[in-house]
């Protein structure tokens, strides 16, 4: 990473700042979120190269309303305020808000009044995404209007000599078609960026960073789950310190067909990584002998999970660091994006306190399609790193009501067919998550000539950006068709298919 250039993304609380974040990096520029009050001390450590505020749906005069230190535009480094973000600096540095002639949301027609840095390269009269009731009325002395809208007379302003820019539409949405090359304006002319952040680079530098951090003979553990997220951090911390890394898999009895071997085979055939399998499905299937409901299943294994491991990581001997697949979203949720990647830490995740592990974390910064990217960086077969997210709980949730065996071993080999067929189709890639669920359902059929009482399949396959909400995805009826026949003639337990067509909410993506 080519520290000298980083963005830091103020958030006043938008629903579109994330979004921002993923858009200068896709500009090969790195850029974190912090929140909008982080004491302006803290911000100047943190050596922001060029500073974002985001939008949010404040009104800049109420009491209480979202408002940065005024001492930020002494920092001396070029901003861009978007939607809200604009409205906060003209009013901080002497414009005026107002509710201006009409409120807009939506698409609008903007004029380019000025196209000589932030918008040069953009057609003069453009379309941009507007979604706010307040705007600039009049921009702060010192500020040019560089465009308009029919009705925003101060679309957006620019103070050249502060290297202050102010943008009432938002263009990191799809729906202003020329916002990357608007981004591109501000990172390349404005901050003389050279945009050098890349997945390679990433590789490069946090490896850097791991072996900056541990002392040459520590010691670090990595439960892998099969997971894209764990199993991209663990081939990082792989490739920064070799054998010093050991990886943990345990196999719960509750995962997807030829999962187990795919893991060993990648991790500890292909990639030489010190890996112990441990063998627990036995234990997990007899704790959850007549189990029924969700939430006591769930518990089950997520704490016999914790006790496996922490069983297998005591036989290890000395160990100093457990990495984890954090991922960027959870970071910002938690409200700890200034943490650092490795830290000292105690108790994690529910393993003894005498274990004193620290924590290493070489994806925090990252959001999903750059840990894939990273993945493949890596080297890790596509197989793994496009695969859809998996529950750790797995199958547990997904055999509905008590989990036996043979529930177990009729879900996986629906389970393989799905996916199968859907890869076959070419549709695996757009679908955020698609698997069986055997709902524990028995009906009548007909098989041959005989009567049949045996277990239904639901499908359940959704389009989705983060998990939070989903659409069920329309699934072609040939392809459908393809699922069933295949279904009900290759597993005997199986005389029924049926598709799940619930977005969510009111559903959850998992059935349990
Ligand atoms: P729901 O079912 O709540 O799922 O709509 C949202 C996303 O989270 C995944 N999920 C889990 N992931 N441990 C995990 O690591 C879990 O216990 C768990 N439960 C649900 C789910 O597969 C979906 O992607």
């Amino acid at each position: 990473m080519n520290a000298a250039e980083k963005v830091i993304v103020l958030d006043f609380g938008g629903q579109y700042t994330q979004l921002i974040a993923r858009r200068v990096r896709e500009l090969n520029v790195y850029c974190e979120i912090i929140p909008y009050n982080i004491p302006i001390e803290e911000l100047r450590a943190a050596e922001p190269a060029a500073l974002i505020f985001s939008g949010g749906s404040a009104s800049v005069y109420d009491p209480g309303t979202p408002r940065c230190d005024p001492r930020i535009y002494e920092l001396n480094v070029p901003i861009l305020g978007i939607c809200y973000g604009m409205q906060l600096m003209a009013a901080d540095l002497g414009g005026e808000v107002g509710n201006g002639k009409r409120q807009e949301f939506g698409k609008t027609n903007l004029f380019v009044t000025d196209d000589h840095d932030l918008l040069a390269g953009v057609e003069h009269e453009f379309v941009a995404w507007m979604s706010h009731g307040d705007q600039v009325v009049t921009a702060p002395p010192g500020f040019n209007v560089i465009a308009r809208s029919e009705n925003t007379n101060v679309a957006a302003m620019v103070d050249r000599t502060r290297r202050l820019y102010g943008l009432q539409f938002h263009p990191e949405v799809i729906h202003t078609p020329g916002g990357k090359l608007i981004l591109n304006n501000f990172l390349q002319r404005i901050c003389a960026f050279s945009g050098e952040w890349t997945m390679e680079n990433f590789v490069e530098s946090s490896t850097a960073e791991i072996n900056r951090v541990l002392d040459s003979r520590e010691r670090v553990v990595c439960g892998l789950s099969g997971g894209v997220d764990s199993a991209v951090a663990a081939a990082l911390v792989h490739r920064a310190i070799g054998d010093r890394l050991v990886c943990v898999f345990v196999d719960h009895g509750l995962m997807r067909k030829g999962e187990k071997e795919a893991v060993m085979s990648t991790f500890s055939r292909e990639f030489n990584m010190n890996i112990v399998a441990v063998d627990a499905g036995e234990e997990f299937l007899t704790l959850l002998r007549g189990v029924t409901d969700p939430e006591a299943k769930r518990k089950i294994i997520g704490n016999h999970f914790i006790r496996v491991f922490e069983r297998e990581a005591d036989k290890l001997g000395e160990i100093s660091y457990l990495v984890q697949g954090t991922l960027y979203p959870d970071v910002i949720e938690s409200g700890t994006a200034t943490a650092a990647v490795i830290k000292s830490h105690h108790n994690v995740g529910g393993l003894p306190d005498d274990m004193r592990l620290g924590l290493i974390e070489p994806l925090k910064y990252l959001f999903k399609d750059e840990v894939r990217q990273v993945g493949l960086e890596l080297g890790l077969p596509e197989e793994i790193v496009m695969r859809h997210p998996f529950p750790g709980p797995g199958l547990g949730v997904r055999v509905l009501g008590e989990v036996t065996p043979e529930k177990v071993a009729v879900l996986q080999e629906a389970d393989a067919i799905v996916i199968e067929e859907i890869k076959a189709a070419g549709l695996y890639g757009e679908i955020w998550q698609a698997f069986a669920v055997l709902p524990n359902i028995l009906s009548v059929g007909v098989k041959g000539d005989r009567r049949t009482y045996a277990h239904t399949i639901v499908l359940r396959a959704v389009t989705s950006h983060d998990g939070m909400t989903a659409d069920w995805y329309p699934m072609p009826y040939d392809l459908l068709g393809r699922i069933s026949s295949r279904l009900v003639n290759e597993i005997p337990e199986v005389n029924r298919f049926v598709y799940d067509v619930t977005t969510k909410p009111p559903g959850t993506i998992e059935w349990e």
